[in-house]
């Protein structure tokens, strides 16, 4: 496939680089910081970042929840117009990430922010952007694409515009201490499923691309395996840099890409408030399943080139296994429990959500319908 690429996020890695923002933000800049329920200021991030900002004019929103809603963030929409804001930088997880994103595009917009997730409004003009990462799951630090909720109508919907692509993102590995094992996990999985997304489609012989995949899972297997060896400098340097090449561009260049899970799994999330690396791995193994055929090929490469299986009949099955073995090695649950009405009930709320976001025909060949959705769902749901 031809391919345009292009990733201008200048990253900053690295132990004590949140200070270096203050070269990265023009010096007349009025600066709106956004972050999220506070973990910042327990572990010496926001003095860090006020410290960089000294010489700055900045203001602050903070609060901004994980999975974050339009209806809360129109309040910092509102600050940037009233501010004259002219610099956000977003410091947190994807969830402050993306929040900040969409408050950039929004801002800039007489409308209704919504607008932007319903295809309403086409980006125009953003306030520029730049990222300090606190949890290394999503890739939003260095890519364009946001996922926002509307809380009312339970919408959790992805926009994607180059204007809100952060202009830097400041990832200094130390921030990961005081991260709950939960959320840990969570950038494991997550990082693991965007990779998956962009290689298990078609297989189409694209040898960088295959290639750098497979060393990003082989990455992610072993600190997973590695796991009793979290609380090190390697270890976390590793998985921040991996969960960021994950989702920057660069695998999904010329190459065919799913997403399926991700978007059945956004409808877990803002029906029945799973996390969305958990999410994921609910949906993908009752996904990988029903669609195996179509995958075969793919399958079987990752399963010899990342699990070192050996060629045989039930490889493709037996990669899938090993793909779902890894989730229940790290203690995430593959089947929907969250529900509190009868399965078939969820499954119908799900599917209705699905068809109301014109989520019908997911996949790499569109093979994805509503009905095969409710199949895979019918695995995936207890
Ligand atoms: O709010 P605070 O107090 O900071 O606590 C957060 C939050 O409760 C906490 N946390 C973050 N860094 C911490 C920390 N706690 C202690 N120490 C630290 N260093 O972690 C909790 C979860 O944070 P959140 O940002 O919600 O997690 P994550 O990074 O997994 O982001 C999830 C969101 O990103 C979207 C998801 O849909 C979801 O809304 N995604 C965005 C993508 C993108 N923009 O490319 C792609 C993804 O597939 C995903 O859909
Ligand atoms: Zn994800």
């Amino acid at each position: 496939m031809n391919f345009s690429y292009v990733n201008p996020t200048k990253i900053q890695f690295g132990q004590g680089q949140i200070a270096s923002i203050k070269d990265l933000i023009t010096q007349s800049s009025k600066v709106l910081v956004m972050y999220g329920g506070g973990s910042i200021k327990k572990n010496g991030v926001y003095q860090q970042l006020s410290d960089a900002l000294s010489g700055h004019q900045w203001i602050e929103f903070s609060g901004v929840e994980p999975n974050p809603t339009a209806e809360q963030l129109e309040q910092a929409v509102i600050m940037c117009k009233t501010e004259d804001i002219d610099f956000i930088v977003a410091v947190g997880g994807g969830s402050v990430i993306d929040g900040a994103k969409y408050v950039a595009a929004a801002a800039c917009y007489e409308g209704d922010g919504w607008d932007i997730l319903i295809g309403q409004h086409a980006i125009q003009k953003a306030i520029p952007l730049g990222a300090i990462l606190t949890l290394p799951a999503t890739g939003s630090e260095s890519n364009s694409g946001a996922v926002i909720t509307k809380a009312s109508t339970k919408d959790k919907l992805p926009f994607m515009h180059p204007l809100v692509q952060p202009k830097f993102a400041v990832m200094d590995p130390d921030v990961m201490k005081t991260l709950p094992e939960r959320q840990l996990i969570n950038g494991l999985v997550d990082a693991w499923v965007h990779v998956c997304e962009q290689y298990l489609t078609t297989a189409a012989g694209n040898m960088v691309q295959d290639g750098y995949a497979e060393t990003l899972l082989k990455n992610l297997l072993a600190l997973g395996k590695d796991y009793a060896n979290r609380d090190n400098d390697q270890w976390r340097a590793n998985l921040m840099w991996t969960a960021n090449q994950a989702l920057n561009g660069l695998i999904g260049a010329g190459a065919a890409q799913d997403w399926a899970t991700h978007m059945i799994g956004h409808e877990l999330t803002a029906l029945y408030h799973v996390d969305h690396a958990r999410s994921l791995a609910i949906v993908q193994p009752s996904l990988l399943r029903n669609q195996a055929a179509n995958k075969a090929q793919k399958l079987k490469q990752m399963g010899m080139n990342v699990f070192g299986l050996a060629d045989s009949e039930t490889l493709v099955a037996d990669t899938i296994n090993a793909i779902e073995a890894f989730y229940v090695s790290l203690n995430v649950p593959v089947q929907l429990t969250e529900h509190t009405n009868a399965k078939s009930e969820a499954i119908e709320d799900i599917i209705k959500q699905l068809e109301k976001h014109g989520m019908v025909a997911l996949g790499e060949s569109q093979a994805i319908t509503l009905d095969v959705t409710r199949a895979i769902l019918e695995e995936a749901v207890a």
